[in-house]
């Protein structure tokens, strides 16, 4: 059977609800990067003016904050989804993948060119679910000592309120010059995975032709008939 006569049938893969916070995630982390390194190392300097206007810094942490506290929010709604939520059984089901050693060796070999895809139980093969969590584990880490930064500045009501928590987990970090050196290595961790993110994604596009790419714009993915 020729590649064109191919009989697919198509499958939600990714609900609009994953596909939003998604990209709101991928939004927020973008803008929370470049706004980091440039709180990091402020290196435009406004034009000196006689009436101080040029609030540069001020902007990129307000930026940086309004961003944080999106990205707060839309991994509490996954989170909250990833282990309640019925549609999202496909992405627990993972797990079983995950534990799996046969399958772990299918798909290394299926990224070395040696064997075929395995055949899942879940959403996501066991490397690409191994590097989810890494990620989640970074996220969760920059989220926490990014709050412990924040109620440093601001002690009215949500910072007032962690202020007390915060402190004591600063405490056993070694202090708030550890906490930023912290906060800004998880950033490079985080740009390593979005950039391998990318390239899986795009190998997985071209090597799988089941539209994996669109999955996440559309909700659909291909599968053929046969399989
Ligand atoms: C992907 C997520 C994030 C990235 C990539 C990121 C990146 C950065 C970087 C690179 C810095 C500069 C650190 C330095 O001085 O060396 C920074 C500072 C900071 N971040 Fe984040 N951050 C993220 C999330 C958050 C979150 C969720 C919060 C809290 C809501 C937060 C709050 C802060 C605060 C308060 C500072 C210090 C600002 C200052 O010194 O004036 N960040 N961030």
């Amino acid at each position: 059977m020729t590649n064109d006569m191919k009989c697919l049938e198509r499958e939600v893969e990714f609900t609009s609800s994953y596909r939003w916070q998604h990209w709101l995630r991928a939004v927020s982390i973008v803008i929370l990067v470049a706004t980091g390194f440039y709180i990091a190392v402020p290196f435009i300097t406004p034009t000196p003016h006689p009436t101080p206007t040029g609030f540069l810094q001020n902007y990129m942490r307000a930026f940086h904050l309004f961003f944080g506290f999106l990205l707060i929010a839309v991994v509490i709604f996954k989170s909250y989804i990833f282990l309640f939520v019925k549609d999202s059984s496909g992405e627990r089901k993972s797990l079983l993948d995950l534990i799996n050693p046969a399958v772990w060796i299918k798909q290394i070999g299926y990224y070395l060119f040696i064997t075929k895809h395995p055949k899942l139980k879940g959403t996501y093969n066991p490397v690409q679910f191994a590097a989810y969590i890494l990620f989640y584990a970074m996220i969760f880490g920059i989220i926490l000592t990014g709050l412990m930064l924040y109620v440093q500045v601001y002690h009215e009501g949500l910072a007032g309120f962690l202020y007390a928590p915060m402190m004591k987990l600063t405490v056993l970090f070694g202090g708030l010059a550890v906490v930023r050196e912290v906060h800004h290595l998880l950033t490079w961790g985080i740009i390593l995975f979005v950039t391998v993110h990318i390239y899986m994604a795009i190998f997985n596009a071209v090597y799988g032709k089941e539209g994996s790419m669109d999955a996440i714009f559309s909700g659909l993915k291909w599968h053929s008939k046969h399989e």
